[in-house]
């Protein structure tokens, strides 16, 4: 069976990661362990975008060589992605001499078959911001405004590359594939702007404005317009274009099942650009990638912004709270697609509800019991009818969990995960092995009460480990049993002969409001 491509965006590294990059990051994290879970191979990248105008003027800011500036950035991602337990199998950057040949071999080929063309563009350039300014750009007064500096008309030769030739191809292979982009409602948003497309798209930059990117092969004057760069990353790192063994591994990988991005970068660049920029290379409708696109995480209502200070700074939360508590509550919080408000409170609630009163608390009730009254090893008795009704029930939230999960609806998934435990927990009070152990004549039943829940808290344990990998092994350690298996129909299982559990120890402690010295990044 193929593996199970996965991708983010990649991060741009003109500055350190924020809230929404980790959100992104986790979010693909718990999609590619669900796979992994399900038994599925699973590839998954994903990296930095280092080129461009924003880094190069950073460091020039600094009085830096870019590429110093761009691994500086670049080591503070992955720190993070190493503390919150990112399990990427590749890692994307983009100044790597593999992508930049891969760059430079895929314009070559474009040139070769008339994709790309050089022309002169003349426009309104905005010398403060080195960049050409269009009609969007002019105030309600029709003129630029203050922000733009000087502004110069300005001919500039570059690069171009056919988009518009890709235009009726576009439209109709949205029409036939709306399971391009999920969730469903951005397929209707997208279908309209691939009618918008007019123009070409202008695909390097002069090396006299912008040197930090990726030189053409065949013209040394310029660089290649970091989205054209960037995009390429999703199927550099994969091995495209290599004859060796990678080449053979990209053929077995692609297409891309998942790429999870932004909803702000669906529109043109992933959802226009890319789609026609792999239909000009020669790939087929049928081998065409798949957008996730996820909504933005705001801070007090507002936009996380690093120029107003508005930014939560995702390795503090990590060092003060836990991975696990970030993880959770990021996932928990957002419905895929919509945007969610970040607050610590709700981190904070999150956490010692869900998963603290009521997983931990059944861990370590069940546990406790099991070595209070049959010193961690229940005697293997059949069981009466309600508590298979018990187990079954579980089954059922298993199968629900895995078509939440299919979907990519994490914190439908995490809900099943919380029904299950709510259960769980509701089945210790009315069955109150307490009782139970005090009459003799009962001892078979507290026997199935006990193998009952330890094979739940195992069940709830498991659907718990894509968001929370530590968390779940651990508790999964304090039971002594593997993980349930997701890959067939699901069993819930019995006990094995000759079972003891572990010792209970807690796994969520209490959190409380700390100074996380957020608003920092
Ligand atoms: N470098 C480009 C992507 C190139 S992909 C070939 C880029 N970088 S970014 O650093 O600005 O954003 C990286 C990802 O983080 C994007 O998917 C973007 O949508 C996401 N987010 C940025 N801010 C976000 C929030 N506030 N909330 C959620 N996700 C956010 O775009």
């Amino acid at each position: 069976m193929k593996p199970f491509f996965i991708t983010t965006a990649i991060d741009y590294t003109n500055a350190p990661p924020h809230i929404g990059h980790a959100y992104e990051k986790i979010l693909a994290d718990v999609l590619a362990r669900y796979q992994r879970l399900r038994g599925r191979e699973v590839f998954f990248l994903t990296g930095v975008d280092q080129h461009g105008q924003k880094v190069q003027q950073s460091a020039e800011r600094e009085g830096i060589p870019p590429q110093e500036f761009a691994d500086r950035i670049s080591g503070t991602f992955l720190s993070l992605w190493k503390t919150l337990g990112i399990s990427y199998d590749a890692w994307a950057a983009t100044t790597a001499p593999l992508h930049r040949e891969s760059v430079r071999a895929i314009l070559s080929d474009l040139k070769e078959r008339d994709w790309l063309y050089k022309a002169t563009y003349s426009g309104h350039y905005s010398i403060r911001q080195e960049q050409f300014l269009t009609d969007k750009e002019r105030g309600p007064d029709g003129e630029f405004g203050p922000e733009w500096g000087e502004v110069v008309l300005l001919d500039e030769e570059n690069w171009y590359f056919r988009l518009s030739k890709c235009s009726e191809w576009l439209a109709s292979f949205l029409e036939s594939h709306p399971e391009f982009v999920s969730p469903g409602f951005r397929h209707t948003e997208l279908s309209n702007a691939a009618t918008k497309i007019t123009g070409d798209l202008c695909i390097s930059r002069p090396k006299s404005r912008l040197s930090w990117g990726i030189e053409f092969p065949f013209d040394s004057n310029f660089v290649t317009y970091v989205w054209f760069d960037a995009l390429i990353n999703y199927i550099s790192f994969a091995g495209y274009g290599s004859r060796s063994e990678e080449g053979a591994a990209f053929r077995r990988r692609w297409p891309c099942d998942q790429h999870v991005i932004g909803k702000d970068i669906l529109i043109p660049a992933h959802g226009v650009y890319w789609p026609c920029m792999l239909h000009a290379m020669g790939f087929a409708d049928e081998e065409m990638p798949k957008l996730l696109v996820h909504g933005f995480w705001s801070l007090k209502g507002e936009k996380v912004s690093k120029s107003t200070g508005n930014v939560v700074d995702p390795a503090a939360l990590a060092e003060i709270y836990g991975p696990t508590a970030l993880r959770y509550y990021l996932m928990r919080d957002a419905v895929m697609g919509q945007d969610a408000d970040f607050s610590e409170e709700r981190l904070l609630l999150r956490h010692n509800t869900e998963l603290g009163n009521g997983l931990g608390n059944l861990v370590n009730r069940t546990l406790s019991m099991t070595r209070r009254y049959r010193e961690g090893s229940p005697n293997l008795v059949p069981l009466p009818a309600d508590l298979s009704a018990h187990l079954e029930a579980d089954a059922v939230t298993v199968k629900a969990f895995i078509a939440e999960m299919d979907a990519a609806q994490i914190h439908a998934g995490i809900e099943t995960m919380v029904e299950l435990v709510n259960r769980a927990n509701a089945l210790v009070d009315s069955a109150a092995p307490w009782k139970l152990a005090k009459d003799p004549e009962q001892a078979d039943r507290l026997d199935a009460v006990l193998a009952t829940l330890i094979l739940s808290a195992r069940t709830a344990a498991t659907l718990l480990q894509p968001v929370a990998p530590d968390a779940a092994n651990e508790i999964l350690r304090q039971i002594g049993l593997p993980a349930i298996s997701l890959d067939e129909e699901t069993a819930i299982g019995t006990l094995p002969p000759g079972y003891v559990c572990g010792e209970p120890k807690p796994v969520f402690p209490r959190l409380e409001m700390q100074e996380t010295g957020a608003p920092a990044a």
